[in-house]
């Protein structure tokens, strides 16, 4: 890839491990980060460490909610490709907190896409969420299916990006790829989702929160596989199709240069055949407490992920086992747990 990849959110989980696939491939990245707290701020300075180590790597702590701090980066670096990942995230979260979401999912998304059309761009790629799907009953979930009865604020404001995206395309001519991403976990991942919060518990013999009964399903995806998915995308630019039927043609894709994709694994586990396996990686069995369900959540993820096969080949490869294995060791290490 020659010039610039710009990757916001770059201390985050899925930022660190993209940034840390580019360099390995010898890119040259800038990388910006609000290092908000929204989760252990200590995790997202090491993260950061270990990426300066790399002289091909720039960082600068910048808000994407702030125009002028995000025109500057694109006026100084002139991005080829664009990566966002900087999202308020989490579901439950946004029920307390919606003006977080407001500030950094949708005014820091304009701001990105007014930036792109200011400083022109290859290619934006930028997170969705498997959240989009809401209450939709029929899985797996396709790109093709309508997602217009979110669940949760950070759903809607996921959704609203690729109704923003879509628009800038049209308009300006920006090619854009909107992922929606399914529970992605695996080594420096986020404390605040169940499968770290589960392994802390576990260790430390206090008790898990399994909600709806453990009558879940989600489509887990290792982080690997993710990021392995996104290289692939940076220089699968979509183009316009000037014939553009949605009957034909699908909702994912349009007579702009844009394009959706599902980027999950394409097999749900129940929940408690996950909880399971991280028992069994853990050696230990964990004291449960059964919950209802909660607002905001859905029950069951499940990616239809044939229009990414068919457009990079992709085939995530890893197995729950596998990845909670790689991540389990990783918590060892970095917390120096015992088990
Ligand atoms: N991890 C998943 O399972 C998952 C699933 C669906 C969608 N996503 C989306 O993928 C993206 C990356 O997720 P993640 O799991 O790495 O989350 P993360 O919270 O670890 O990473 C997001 C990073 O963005 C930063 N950030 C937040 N608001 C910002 C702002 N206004 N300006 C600059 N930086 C800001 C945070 O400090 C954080 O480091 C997010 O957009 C998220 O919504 C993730």
């Amino acid at each position: 890839m020659e010039g610039v990849i710009l990757v916001t959110g770059a201390a985050g989980f899925i930022g660190f491990h993209l940034v840390q696939r580019l360099l390995k491939d010898g890119c040259d990245v800038v990388g910006i980060d609000n290092l908000n707290e929204y989760y252990d701020i200590q995790l997202k300075k090491d993260r950061l460490k270990l990426l300066n180590e790399n002289n091909n790597f720039a960082f600068h702590k910048v808000d994407i909610k702030e125009k002028k701090a995000v025109d500057h980066i694109f006026e100084t670096y002139r991005p080829t490709y664009v990566i966002n990942l900087a999202a308020q995230a989490g579901v439950r979260y946004s029920i307390e907190n919606p003006y977080a979401y407001v500030d950094s999912n949708l005014v820091g998304f304009v701001n990105i896409l007014e930036a792109c059309r200011r400083y022109p761009v290859k290619h934006l790629i930028y997170a969705s969420s498997s959240s989009v799907y809401g209450g939709n009953k029929v899985s797996p979930f396709s790109t093709g299916h309508n997602v217009d009865h979110p669940v949760s604020l950070y759903a809607a404001t996921k959704k609203a990006n690729e109704l923003l995206a879509h628009t800038y395309s049209h308009l300006f001519g920006i090619p854009t790829t909107g992922l929606r991403f399914f529970t992605v976990y695996g080594p420096w991942g986020r404390p605040d989702m169940a499968y770290f919060s589960f392994t802390k518990d576990i260790l430390s013999g206090k008790p898990i929160k399994v909600f709806n009964h453990g009558k879940m399903e989600r489509d887990f995806t290792y982080i690997d596989d993710i990021v392995d998915g996104i290289v692939k995308l940076i220089d699968k630019i979509p183009m316009p199709n000037k014939n553009w039927d949605e009957t034909k043609d699908g909702i994912s894709t349009s007579f702009a240069p844009y394009k959706i994709y599902n980027i999950g694994n394409n097999n749900p586990v129940p929940l408690m055949n996950f909880i399971n396996a991280l028992e069994s990686v853990l050696g230990k069995v964990a004291k449960k407490v059964y919950l209802d369900m909660q607002p905001g959540d859905v029950l069951k993820t499940y990616a239809d992920i044939s229009d990414l096969e068919r457009d990079i080949n992709f085939k995530p490869s890893t197995s729950i086992e596998e990845g909670l294995r790689k991540f389990v060791d990783w918590y060892k290490e970095y917390y120096k747990a015992e088990v």
